[in-house]
């Protein structure tokens, strides 16, 4: 398996493009399911996750044509849900990723029926999606759990409902939200992720012909039409590349724009960096960050948007690892979502785990070290300490990385970090 190889102690200079976000790319190819048009999206990131929802689409039926190179920033990809061959979405693909669920809405709406495999947990929970499930029961799906799937039917299609998510889930809300818009009447979705992604999904069904009100809010109105027609849209850059990048570049206390990053979409981020003595500053093409001074302990506890982002507290800990104090940062989303804080410690962190909580205190420098890498995020935060690290470190198991993170050794390269990939 290849590994990254790190010699830390360079600050990054210069400038980094972000990429399409992943977690809007994802729903949005799902939506392809919903018309018999073309849907075209661009600034779609090269990600394996991205890849593995392209096979899954393929074998429901969906033709993809995707164009653009290495060389261009950001792909162009065509799909074409012409006719849907098969509803069921097996699990040798699904266990693979989980964001796989979100064909589930689509194809009850357009096909009134779906097997879709549950997708299991994973590293950081057990990420359960009975909220999912109840939501397309209200909309009138029966749907039974047998053998590890869930079988969907709405044999007369679905109709609107209000659904009331007792608890934010961002990929409950896609699901529910794209089901309404094929739906019989209209749908209340309350308590409604606010998540730039769900908007950006949103206003790509509003192209398509969806009638969606309150984007953006935590109360979405959709009123349901018998058939979407294609459109092309743009995919938002990668709020969660462009946070750990940040986070990169206040590690190694350096100067770097991030080309297409935008700070509405990390505000809470950059509040908390501030405090922690980190500039983000917005420039004509992006974001510029810098430290603008000692870089001190904060407290953290990740919220639902627009509060602090889940996908970044991997990252915002490995930060406060290196600064001056202590940081207590608190995870309420996920209930595993740690497994960076032993590879941290092999480097030479200093945190200590209560719970759901974590209390970092600050050391003057990390060592390098082989480490490993356990999810996505944790992943990126290894990184992260890599860089900053005296020393080499050694990452395995990065497929992880490349499930989310496009180009990151060449991006980091070209801003001064010593970074190869091993090939193994
Ligand atoms: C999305 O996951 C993202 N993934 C995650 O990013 C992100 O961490 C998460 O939202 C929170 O922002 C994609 O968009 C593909 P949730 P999702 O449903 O939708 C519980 C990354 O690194 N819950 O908002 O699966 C759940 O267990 C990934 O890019 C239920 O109990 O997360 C969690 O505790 C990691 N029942 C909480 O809600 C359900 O039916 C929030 O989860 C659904 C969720």
């Amino acid at each position: 398996m290849d590994k990254i190889r790190i010699k830390g102690g360079r600050p990054l200079r210069g400038k980094i493009p972000i990429s399409g976000a992943k977690n809007a790319a994802l729903k949005l190819m799902a939506a392809s399911l919903l018309t018999d048009e073309v849907l075209a999206l661009s600034n779609v990131p090269q990600l394996a996750d991205i890849a593995t929802m392209a096979n899954l689409l393929g074998q429901h039926g969906v033709s993809i044509g995707l164009n653009g190179s290495n060389a261009t920033p950001g792909h162009t990809m065509e799909l074409r849900a012409a006719t849907i061959t098969n509803v069921t979405a097996p699990y040798e693909l699904v266990r693979k990723m989980r964001a796989s669920i979100m064909v589930l809405g689509p194809l009850v709406a357009r096909c009134h029926a779906a097997k879709v495999s549950l997708p299991g947990g994973c590293a950081i929970g057990t990420r359960p999606v009975d909220l999912h499930i109840a939501a397309l029961e209200r909309m009138g799906a029966e749907i039974t759990l047998d053998d590890g799937y869930i079988n969907a039917s709405a044999p007369k299609g679905l109709r609107g409902a209000e659904i009331v998510f007792p608890i934010v889930t961002v990929t409950g809300t896609e699901n529910a939200m794209m089901a309404a818009t094929l739906a019989k009447g209209e749908t209340l979705i309350v308590n409604a992720a606010r998540e730039p992604e769900v908007a950006d999904l949103a206003h790509c069904l509003v192209a398509m012909g969806a009638e969606i009100d309150g984007i953006g809010t935590d109360r979405l109105r959709i009123v349901g039409k018998d058939r979407l027609h294609g459109a092309s849209h743009t995919i938002i850059p990668d709020r969660i590349e462009a946070g750990t990048f940040v986070m990169a570049v206040a590690m190694t206390d350096g100067d770097v724009e991030l080309i297409g990053a935008r700070q509405e979409h990390i505000q809470s981020a950059c509040d908390v960096l501030a405090r922690a003595g980190v500039a983000v500053e917005k420039t004509g093409q992006g974001l510029r960050v810098c430290r603008s001074g000692v870089l001190r302990g904060v407290d953290v506890t990740t919220e639902p948007f627009p509060g602090f982002p889940t996908d970044l507290q991997a990252q915002m800990m490995t930060l406060m690892c290196v600064a001056e104090g202590a940081s207590m940062i608190t995870e309420t989303i996920f209930e595993n979502r740690f497994m960076h804080v032993p590879e941290l410690a092999r480097m030479g962190a200093d945190i200590t785990v209560h719970g759901s909580s974590a209390m970092v205190r600050g050391v003057p420098k990390l060592k390098g070290a082989p480490v490993m890498a356990t999810d996505l995020r944790a992943s990126g935060s290894l990184v992260l300490a890599g860089l900053a690290a005296e020393g080499e470190t050694t990452l395995s198991r990065i497929y992880h990385l490349d499930r989310g993170y496009e180009r990151l050794e060449e991006k980091l390269r070209a801003c001064g970090a010593e970074i190869e990939r091993i090939r193994g």
